[in-house]
């Protein structure tokens, strides 16, 4: 009995040991992928400051996602705040008290919305970068110029908190931070011609495949919280709905939120398309229209 109770108390000690150690390797894996340092070319933008450039601006802003995550005031929001993720906030994007635009150059929203990066080099985490690292130069600008735009907001954010299932799922390579999946040295195009076309639908697509997946076939977000439900797949495959779709239930979908069959679709798919302009939706159903089918969630 005795050896039996020691035997046992040493496989606890062992397991014990083993969870710290684990623990701590995450952690450090975690806290090494954001504290890498990268160094990119950062390309001059042309920042404008005419009104039309600057309503462009706030067009990209409101249906391409900074305010899911940065608040409608831009003045920061907290975007996940769970004991397994962690506490993470959009921060404040204006001029105000805690907010970043006071020690921002040009180069510095570049840096972060083009590259995924700080000032200082660091990956952001959570930060979309991917979808917006395909902009056009012009739009970039125009994004810039309308961010530089807004009122001051007073508001204070603190840095990024991990959670332990955060950290695991980046020491196992599911969430990676945008500035690692980013081709850095891609040139941007100058400017992109909106039109009904499908390369301009693809352009606009940059704003789905985040959620959607780089083939657009849905499944699992990777980066979202637990409770998200699962991507639909977008492309023409008969295990998609959009398969069975027109272009007026597609356009229907994105301004209502309604599928043909009535049903709503969650609340994770961003009501923010809706205000794309209908070229931009048009071009989105052509582009879509030309897609390999691929099966639900072979991303
Ligand atoms: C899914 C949420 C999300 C979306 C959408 C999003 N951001 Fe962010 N953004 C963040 C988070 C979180 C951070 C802070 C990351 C960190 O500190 O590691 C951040 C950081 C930034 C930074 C600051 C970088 C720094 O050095 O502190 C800028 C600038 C920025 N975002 C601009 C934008 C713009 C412009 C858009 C829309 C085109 C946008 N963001 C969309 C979550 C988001
Ligand atoms: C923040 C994540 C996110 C982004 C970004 C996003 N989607 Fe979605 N989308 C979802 C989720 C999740 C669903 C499934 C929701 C459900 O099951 O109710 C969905 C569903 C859809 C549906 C309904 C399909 C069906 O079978 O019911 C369409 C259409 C759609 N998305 C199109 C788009 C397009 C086009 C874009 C880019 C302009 C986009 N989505 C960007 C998360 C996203």
């Amino acid at each position: 009995m005795r050896t039996l109770l020691r035997r046992s108390g040493q496989i606890l000690g062992v397991l014990a040991f083993l969870l710290v150690f684990a623990f701590v390797a995450v952690s450090w894996s975690a806290k090494n992928q954001l504290g890498r340092n990268y160094k990119v070319t950062v390309a001059k933008v042309a920042v404008p400051s005419d009104a039309e450039a600057i309503a462009q601006g706030r067009h990209l802003a409101a249906t391409r996602g900074c305010y899911d995550c940065h608040g409608e005031d831009l003045g920061g929001l907290i975007v996940i705040d769970d004991p397994a993720m962690g506490r993470v906030a959009g921060p404040n994007l204006t001029r105000g008290p805690g907010g970043l635009a006071a020690r921002f150059g040009d180069d510095d929203y570049v840096r972060a919305i083009r590259h995924g990066l700080a000032p200082d080099g660091h990956p952001l985490f959570l930060m979309p970068s991917t979808d917006y690292a395909p902009f056009s130069d012009e739009d970039l600008g125009a994004l810039i110029a309308y961010l530089k735009s807004v009122p001051p907001v007073n508001r204070a954010r603190g840095p990024v908190q991990l959670g332990p299932i955060a950290r695991l799922l980046m020491f196992v390579g599911t969430i990676k931070p945008s500035a690692e999946l980013i081709d850095h040295e891609l040139l941007r195009p100058a400017k992109i011609t909106a039109g009904l076309t499908v390369e301009y639908g693809r352009y606009v697509a940059n704003a789905c495949t985040g959620c959607h997946g780089p083939n657009l076939s849905g499944g699992r977000i990777a980066s979202g919280p637990s409770d998200w439900p699962r991507a639909a797949n977008l492309t023409p495959d008969a295990t998609s709905r959009l398969a069975k779709w027109t272009e007026a239930d597609f356009l229907n979908l994105l301004r209502t939120g309604k599928r043909p069959d009535g049903t709503a679709v969650s609340p994770v798919m961003p009501r923010a398309f809706g205000e794309l302009y209908e070229v931009e939706q048009k071009s989105l159903w052509l582009f879509l229209q030309s897609l390999p089918a691929a099966p639900t969630g072979t991303r």
